[in-house]
This record gives C-alpha cells, sequence and structure tokens, in this order.
C-alpha cells in the first residue's frame, strides 16, 4: 500500500462492489463523522462515490483515537478489509485498521444546516463537494458527453470557433467588449458564423464553447457566460435541422436517463416527464402561438418577441418539447433566411422544453444570398466591411444551410429539473456574480 499519488494508489469507492473481504485502502474527504462510545463512523467521499469507515477502538485504538476531532472534510486515508452494509450510504463499509489524517480540516463553513442560495454561491469553491451540486456536474458531463457522441456518430466534425472577435454575432447590446491592443474586440455571442465557414469546408460541423452576453436580466433562465453547443449544416434546410434536433434532444435524454440514475434521485427529479421525451415534437407556428398566448390572458403586442412568461406558458402547455417556428423577422437577428411567399417571417425555430423551462434551442436557415444578406446587415445597422468575410461563404459557392444553438446550462437545468441555471454551471456568472 502506497501513500496518495503513487502508482498503486488508493481503491475508488465507486470500485468497491465485488470486492468484498479485500483489504483495499480509501483515500478521500470526511464528509460527515458520528460516533457511539468505542466505535466511530465516518463517511468518506473520494469524487467517486461514499463509502462508510468504521473505526473501533478496541481493534484499532491508534486510528480510533486519530478519528476523534477530526473535522468536516478533513483529507484522510483508511486501510482495512471491505464488506456489504446496506444501511451505509453507497451501500459499503470498510473495517478500518489504519487511518491517515493527510490534511486536516476545521470549522468547514458549510454546515449541515440550511443555507441561503447567496451564501452556497459566496462557497461555490466547497459547495461543489455536496452531493446536490455533484450529481448536477455528473449529469452536465453527461448531457456534454451524449451531445458530442450522438454528432460524431452523425458524421460532424468539431470545429472550435474563436472566442475574441472583432464584430458581433447575434445582436450590438449585448457585446462584452474588451481591448485588443487598442482595438475594440468582443467576446463572442455565438460561434454561428465561424460554424458556417466550416461547415462550407466539412459539411457537418459543430463548435461547443463558452459564449458571452452582458445580459442585465436576472432571470432563472439567464446567464452572463454560458456554454452552447452549436452544429451547422450545409445542404440542409430549417425541416431538416429541426429534426436533427430532435433526435440529439431525445439521445441526450436518453442517455441520462440510462447513466445518471443516482444522480437523478439525490436531486430527486421525476423522471416521468423526461421518459415521455420522443419525436416527432409537436410545432407550432408563432402566430399560432401568439394567439394562443392572448387566448390565455397574456399580454403580447404584435410581432413581439416573447418574454420569460410567454415561454413559461407555452411549455407547460405540452408534454414534451416544443418547437415554435417561422418568427417575425423584426425580432430575429439579421442572418436568417425569409420564409418562401411571407418575406415579414423567417425560417426559425426554437426548441422549447417542457414543464415550464423554456426556450433551450435557438435555430434557423441561413441566407443563402449575398446580395440580401448585404441588405439586412444595412437594416440592422452593422458595418459591412467587418462581414466581408461571412459575405465571402455567399460569394464563393453560397448553398442552403442551417444550424442551431443548444444551450447547455439550460438543457442541464431543465433534465436535472433546477430552479436556475446558476446551479447549471460550476462556477457561474450571472449579473451580481464574479466571484468565485
Ligand atoms: O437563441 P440564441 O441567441 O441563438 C444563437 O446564438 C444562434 N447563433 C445559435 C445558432 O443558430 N448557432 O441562443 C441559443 C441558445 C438559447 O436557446 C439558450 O438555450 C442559450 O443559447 N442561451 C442562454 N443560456 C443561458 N444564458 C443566456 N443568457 C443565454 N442566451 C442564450
Ligand atoms: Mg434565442
Amino acid at each position: 500500500m502506497r501513500a496518495v499519488g503513487a502508482a498503486v494508489g488508493p481503491t475508488r469507492v465507486a470500485e468497491l462492489p465485488g470486492r468484498e473481504g479485500e483489504r483495499v485502502q480509501v483515500a478521500g474527504w470526511l464528509t460527515h463523522r458520528r460516533g457511539h462510545g468505542a466505535i466511530a463512523f465516518l463517511v468518506v467521499r473520494d469524487g467517486s462515490g461514499e463509502v462508510q469507515a468504521v473505526v473501533r477502538r478496541d481493534h484499532a485504538p491508534e486510528a480510533f483515537a486519530r478519528a476523534e476531532g477530526l473535522g468536516q472534510e478533513s483529507a484522510l486515508r483508511v486501510v482495512g478489509p471491505v464488506r456489504a452494509q446496506p444501511r451505509a450510504p453507497g451501500g459499503y463499509e470498510v473495517e478500518v485498521e489504519e487511518l491517515e489524517v493527510l490534511s486536516p480540516a476545521a470549522d468547514y463553513p458549510i454546515a449541515p444546516k440550511e443555507h441561503g442560495i447567496e451564501f452556497l454561491l459566496d462557497h461555490r469553491h466547497l459547495w461543489l463537494r455536496h452531493r446536490r451540486p455533484a450529481a448536477v456536474m455528473r449529469i452536465r458531463d453527461t448531457v456534454l458527453w451524449a451531445a458530442e457522441a450522438f454528432l460524431r456518430g452523425e458524421g460532424f466534425v468539431r470545429v472550435d470557433a474563436p472566442i475574441l472577435m472583432g464584430t458581433a454575432a447575434e445582436n450590438t447590446t449585448q457585446l462584452f467588449r474588451t481591448d485588443y491592443f487598442g482595438e475594440p474586440a468582443y467576446l463572442t455571442q455565438s460561434g454561428q458564423l465561424y460554424a458556417e465557414a466550416a461547415a462550407m469546408a466539412l459539411g457537418r460541423v459543430y463548435t461547443l464553447g463558452p459564449t458571452f452576453r452582458a445580459e442585465r436580466s436576472k432571470t432563472r433562465r439567464h446567464l452572463l457566460e454560458f456554454w452552447m453547443l452549436e452544429p451547422e449544416m450545409a445542404f440542409c434546410d430549417l425541416e431538416g435541422s429541426m429534426a436533427l434536433q430532435e433526435r440529439l434532444v431525445t439521445y441526450v435524454v436518453e442517455r441520462v436517463l440510462e447513466r445518471c440514475g443516482e444522480a437523478l434521485r439525490t436531486l430527486e427529479r421525476d423522471t416521468a416527464p423526461l421518459e415521455r421525451v420522443r419525436p416527432p415534437f409537436p410545432r407550432l407556428r408563432y402566430d399560432d402561438a401568439a394567439e394562443w398566448l392572448r387566448a390565455q390572458g397574456l399580454a403580447l403586442g404584435p410581432e413581439e418577441d416573447f418574454g420569460a412568461p410567454h415561454e413559461t406558458a407555452l411549455s407547460q402547455a405540452f408534454d414534451r418539447p416544443l418547437f415554435v417556428h417561422a418568427f417575425p423577422r423584426a425580432v430575429k437577428p439579421f442572418y436568417m433566411e425569409p420564409e418562401p411567399g411571407r418575406p415579414d417571417r423567417v425560417l426559425a425555430a426554437d426548441l422549447l422544453a417542457p414543464e415550464g423551462y423554456g426556450e433551450i434551442i435557438g435555430g434557423s436557415q441561413r441566407i443563402a444570398d449575398a446580395d440580401l444578406l448585404r441588405r439586412r446587415l444595412q437594416e440592422a445597422g452593422l458595418d459591412e466591411a467587418a462581414y466581408d468575410w461571412y459575405l465571402d461563404l455567399r460569394r464563393y459557392g453560397g448553398v442552403v444551410h442551417s444550424g442551431f444553438g443548444l444551450g447547455i446550462e439550460r438543457t442541464v437545468a431543465w433534465i436535472a429539473g433546477l430552479d436556475h441555471v446558476r446551479e447549471a454551471v460550476p462556477f457561474p456568472r450571472t449579473y451580481n456574480r464574479l466571484r468565485p
């Protein structure tokens, strides 16, 4: 048995099943300690799971003395035989023969008592160690893994878009500005424009990375920094893109149900609504959705974009994800293809997650024609010269192409059943929070 970091390391808690009777070493952090006279129970967490370490004074007097007074989150290593213990967290326990304190801790600030959300977010660096946040991170990891696995299986190539931009990708009001050696630069709002260039080179591509929006909104759906997955497909219309979105979202939900059962139970997520996620997803034109919303008594101006209450109402009305499409041109960015025969509507679709979660995907068919795109840039008040490279994509073999952006945190918040997207990212950046 060697120390932590040596070639023969400790046994991971997740690997204890099937090793009953073996003498193992487990290294981790003390999550919880309780004692009854001559016996101490230490719950040790190593990142892969939790195991109960039982220390008896008569059996291991030295270990027992070390365990006494050991504070929550002390790092320790225990050695001893494993046995099944259905009453213990994780279902196993280690009968401790040796105990080494690797790093003692005292006065750990997050007590088992209830803390307010701001306190927990101030201590996010420590809060991540707890069961709920850790369960969310496992679901997030599975969402990202599954989404990439799906796309690769469909022949997509991952390309990475730059973070520093010379031009706006979505709109000019929500840009984070920075200084690029005396020239203004912006943090990316979307990798889309670069994904379009890459799609003309590689056919089917996706970008995956952080994106930034200087949103002053403090809703449960908005972060200033969020991760977006953006597939882009050459020779694909909006219909083709929506069909792919249905399959992608279904695949991701299925993989989470299959692999994250314990995390979903930790979060007390009712999985019945997730099990209903199957194509085809219902579709509503914007005009029909708007009419329905007004009939429900919600205020909505003519050609007005949906706000949080509208999205919530729509996404509560269906038991599966819902596509809203054919939006007014005025509420969408400059690059969207007009609907044939309805120049005031664009070939755009948002996918709203059910149970009140709202938009998780925004996508569209892109303008293929250089002259129309130039006109739209002018109408949007954007500097045509800055988009010259983007116009080149139409000058040199412009083709029908479509793509979409799936917000990772919104998707995770929905699947994990969270109240707020800030819990779906390890270190959230919101209007009032830049630390830790
Ligand atoms: O609808 P959006 O703005 O679309 C785009 O950026 C396109 N360029 C995507 C594309 O076609 N390639 O954003 C896409 C998704 C939203 O549906 C939402 O899930 C997420 O990104 N999103 C946010 N998530 C958290 N906080 C915010 N402030 C978000 N803004 C958008
Ligand atoms: Mg959108």
